[in-house]
């Protein structure tokens, strides 16, 4: 049958980890997926930078916003980044479009993906984005499918990379925060603006998608009260284990009588407790539910193969025309959640 021809907006760490990937295991995709998936386009702002892959076997497309209007183009992958901007324009466009549309972008959906899962229901085509929450790790599956049966009443876990690689590196290895801080980022797993990472705003903004997943509420971001990392010292993290814990950003959800409690901060975790022994850009996500008991999902979370095996994961499910609603109920179905008082913002 005929191949899906992506169109690929973004060639940074994760677009450049979807090609290559796609190149280096072509003929195990294309027989899961039924189909070949073929990257047909590409954009990003800058048409002449060395990527280290090729890209003269594909169309380049100078006005990113407009890839979905490209005749051939069958899905959209953006990984450009933003809560607005080209990002939000391109989502819009490929839905209003008929189009399916695969994204890695948390802070989008944290803001619009009510909006965009609307959208995409009403155009009946897929909004896919596993690899918006911990990088690799099938959770958004895992917790929408996986769970799907379950009343789910905690989620919380590990979902930083950058803060986890800065906080296991400053205990093991004592070093300076932005020093690691910078190799962080030297590896593709810190955001655009670091910022978002170490003050706990990258953290929310997944945290808003899985509790919208979990509870069935629409994404509430602007409840999550959040802090991060920037404060702490190497002698606290000293301190912590001198008394038997390690330093660890978690973000926590909860639907409990008074509504909605969303948090992200560093917790003292417990030597013997799992959480304690993620360390590096990994991440860990545990969600209770009422029948299944206590899920733990581990592995890494960011980093370009890891977010590229998610995404592609989305379009062999597209390749396979097998989809429910982005979220793991319809979007009409998604109520807005009373919030209860998550401490200070
Ligand atoms: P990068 O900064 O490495 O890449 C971003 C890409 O977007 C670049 O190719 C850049 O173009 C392009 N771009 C930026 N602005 C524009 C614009 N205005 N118009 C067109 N193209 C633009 O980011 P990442 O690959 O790290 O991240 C991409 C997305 O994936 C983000 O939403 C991020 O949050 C998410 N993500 C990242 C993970 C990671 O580990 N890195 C893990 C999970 C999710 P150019 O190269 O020409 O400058
Ligand atoms: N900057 C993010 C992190 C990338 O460090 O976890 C993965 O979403």
């Amino acid at each position: 049958s005929e191949a899906l021809r992506v169109g690929l907006a973004g060639l940074g760490t994760v677009g450049g980890g979807v090609i290559r990937l796609l190149d280096a295991n072509r003929e195990l995709i294309a027989r899961r997926a039924g189909r070949a998936i073929e990257v047909v386009a590409v954009s990003a702002r800058d048409r002449y930078k060395d990527r280290g892959v090729d890209l003269t076997r594909f169309a380049w497309v100078d006005d990113t916003t407009a890839l979905a209007q490209q005749a051939d183009v069958d899905v959209v992958v953006e990984l450009i980044g933003g809560s607005d901007g080209p990002a939000l324009t391109l989502a819009r466009s490929t839905l209003n479009a008929g189009k399916s549309f695969v994204t890695a972008n948390k802070a989008m959906l944290a803001h619009h993906g009510y909006e965009l899962a609307t959208a995409a229901e009403a155009a009946r085509v897929a909004l896919k984005f596993e690899a918006a929450v911990a990088g690799g790790i099938p959770v958004i599956k895992g917790l929408r499918e996986g769970a799907a049966a379950n009343a789910i009443g905690r989620v919380y876990g590990i979902l930083n990379g950058t803060c986890n690689f800065i906080l296991s590196k400053m205990e093991a290895e004592g070093r300076d925060f932005a020093e690691i801080l910078a190799e962080a980022q030297a590896l593709g797993f810190a955001e655009a603006d670091p910022s978002f990472d170490i003050d706990g705003v990258d953290a929310a903004h997944k945290l808003s998608i899985l509790a919208s997943i979990a509870f069935g509420t629409r994404p509430a971001f602007d409840t999550v009260a959040a802090s991060g990392i920037r404060h702490l010292l190497g002698a606290d993290i000293a301190e912590a284990a001198a008394l038997g814990y390690r330093v660890r950003l978690l973000g926590l959800a909860e639907d409990g009588p008074d509504g909605l409690f969303q948090r992200v901060h560093a917790h003292l975790v417990p030597v013997d407790h799992p959480l304690a022994h993620v360390t590096g850009s990994l991440n860990a996500v545990v969600a209770e539910g009422n029948f299944v008991g206590r899920l733990l999902f581990q592995g890494a979370g960011a980093g370009d193969g890891p977010t590229a095996s998610a995404v592609v994961a989305d379009l062999i499910d597209i390749a396979r025309g097998e989809y429910g609603p982005p979220y793991a109920m319809p979007a009409a179905s998604l109520v807005a959640a009373a919030t209860a008082d998550s401490g200070e913002r």
